[in-house]
């Protein structure tokens, strides 16, 4: 029954879209007076990623803006997401200096959507801090100067790009930049920690975030009328045993860890979720979630026009059970101690990566109704194959693109989810962060031993055409 067809068609004014990032893509990493990022330092220190890839090159995009505007033009969709590189616009990341040919790069990317009647869809940051700023003094996303900085950067953008761009995101998965970054330590700065400095980072992101929406609202709103949002990731969480209440609480924490960490300040009452809030005070002298004041929740409440979603997959979770709830508390430092995966699932190239359609709809729902009714973007939503792969005739992805989408259908017209738009990632296999190119998740194959790096498309876009041409009642 989950995974019946649902015939229908998408809302009038429903946006398609396919989304990339300026590290992932563009190469030109010192080129043109860019300044480094934090991804140029880590995918340059030996050992960190697989096979030592780096995003020097990636697709070159810096380098073939033609190309890739030709190819959305192809796809028909009616948006394109990229993201601004920092560094290329400010080399050291402070408004000291601006790099002329940076924010040519843009304006020549926007023109050229504009031309062919796709709409930019920018997102200010997509981990690619400049690197000027994690050190000394700066200290990153933990540090105090960050919040300004990055509201002094976003202001020039919007100043400068604002009269073209009409649908800002400030930041693509907090979740994952301060976890992996200052958590984990799996991404780019590499930071170890246990538990508090994510968190400081994660406060810092959404004080930056609000401060850059209020900006928006106060100085170009009125002139430019666009609409800034942001996006976060989330995986569907599904409890193990239906029969067991407790695996419903876990489920419900691990939705509140995973998405309400920066949704449930914005969208709710400007405050953590509590279930976050008591766990992370637990056996601690001061809690390792820094506590929001009233000024700066009533700043942050309500700063989204849209509600941005990645999305790819689903897991189980249960409760653990463990003596000292350790495993609870530091649920995101040590995910499989109380999420997994059904093996039956279809399996991507990414280990996290299952093909599970009807996890897209239930989120939808459960989005719906803890966020009162947000109107909701799709930012991302994918599938990977091997790095190695040739294979141009991409079932697997074809599959996925047919049971996601199909289900995305569901929640609008069966469940009244306002849904507003769909992207797909990625126009183009590239740059996987700590995976190199390991994983492809692109709509197009493209030759990263040719250093024309040649694009071709894959069998996958003949089925994301043809839904999106459908979408529409035919005139
Ligand atoms: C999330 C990120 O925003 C993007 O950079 C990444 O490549 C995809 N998901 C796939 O993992």
């Amino acid at each position: 029954e989950r995974d019946e067809f649902h015939y229908g068609t998408f809302p009038e004014g429903f946006k398609w879209s396919v989304s990339t990032s300026a590290y992932q893509i563009e190469g030109g990493w010192n080129v043109d007076g860019k300044g480094e990022s934090i991804w140029d330092t880590f995918s340059h220190t030996p050992g960190k990623r697989a096979n030592n890839e780096t995003g020097d090159i990636a697709c070159d995009s810096y380098h073939k803006v033609k190309e890739d505007v030709n190819l959305v033009k192809m796809l028909g969709v009616q948006q394109y997401r990229f993201s601004i590189s920092w560094s290329r616009i400010f080399p050291d990341g402070t408004t000291s200096y601006v790099n002329q040919a940076g924010v040519d790069y843009y304006n020549s990317l926007i023109d050229s959507l504009l031309k062919i009647g796709v709409e930019p869809v920018v997102t200010l940051y997509h981990w690619d801090l400049p690197q000027a700023l994690e050190d000394d003094s700066f200290g990153g996303w933990v540090g105090a100067e960050i919040i300004d900085l990055f509201v002094e950067y976003a202001d020039i953008c919007f100043k400068e790009f604002g009269p073209k761009v009409k649908r800002w995101i400030t930041f693509n998965e907090p979740w994952v930049f301060t976890v992996l970054g200052y958590g984990n330590g799996a991404h780019s700065p590499n930071i170890k920690d246990s538990g508090r400095l994510d968190y400081q980072a994660g406060k810092n992101v959404l004080l930056a975030h609000a401060k850059a929406y209020r900006l928006y609202q106060t100085q170009y709103k009125a002139v430019q009328n666009g609409e800034v949002g942001i996006t976060c990731n989330s995986d569907w969480s599904e409890p193990r045993n239906q029969y067991r209440q407790v695996d419903y609480d876990a489920t419900n924490r691990v939705m509140q860890f995973f998405l309400g960490w920066f949704m449930h300040p914005i969208w709710v009452n400007g405050d953590y979720p509590d279930v976050m809030k008591v766990i992370a005070a637990q056996g601690e002298a001061t809690s390792r979630l820094p506590e929001l004041t009233t000024q700066e929740k009533s700043l942050i409440f309500g700063t989204s026009d849209f509600f941005g979603l990645n999305h790819y997959t689903t897991n189980l979770a249960y409760e653990t059970f463990s003596p000292d709830r350790i495993n609870e508390v530091s649920y995101y430092e040590d995910r499989e101690a109380n999420t997994e995966q059904d093996f039956t699932w279809p399996a991507a190239a990414s280990v996290w990566l299952k093909d599970v359609p009807w996890g897209i709809r239930r989120l939808l729902s459960w989005i719906k109704k803890e966020y009162n009714d947000p109107p909701i973007l799709i930012t991302e939503n994918g599938f990977s194959e091997e790095g190695n792969s040739h294979e141009l005739n991409d079932w697997w992805r074809t599959k996925f693109f047919h049971g996601y989408i199909n289900e995305v259908l569901k929640a609008i017209q069966l469940d009244n989810v306002n849904v507003i738009g769909y992207t797909a990632w990625s126009l183009m296999d590239n740059f996987e962060w700590a995976e190199g190119y390991s994983e492809r998740f692109g709509l197009h194959w493209v030759d990263f031993n040719d250093p024309e790096r040649p694009r071709i498309r894959k069998q996958s876009v003949n089925c994301f055409v043809e839904i999106m041409e459908r979408s529409f009642p035919a005139d």
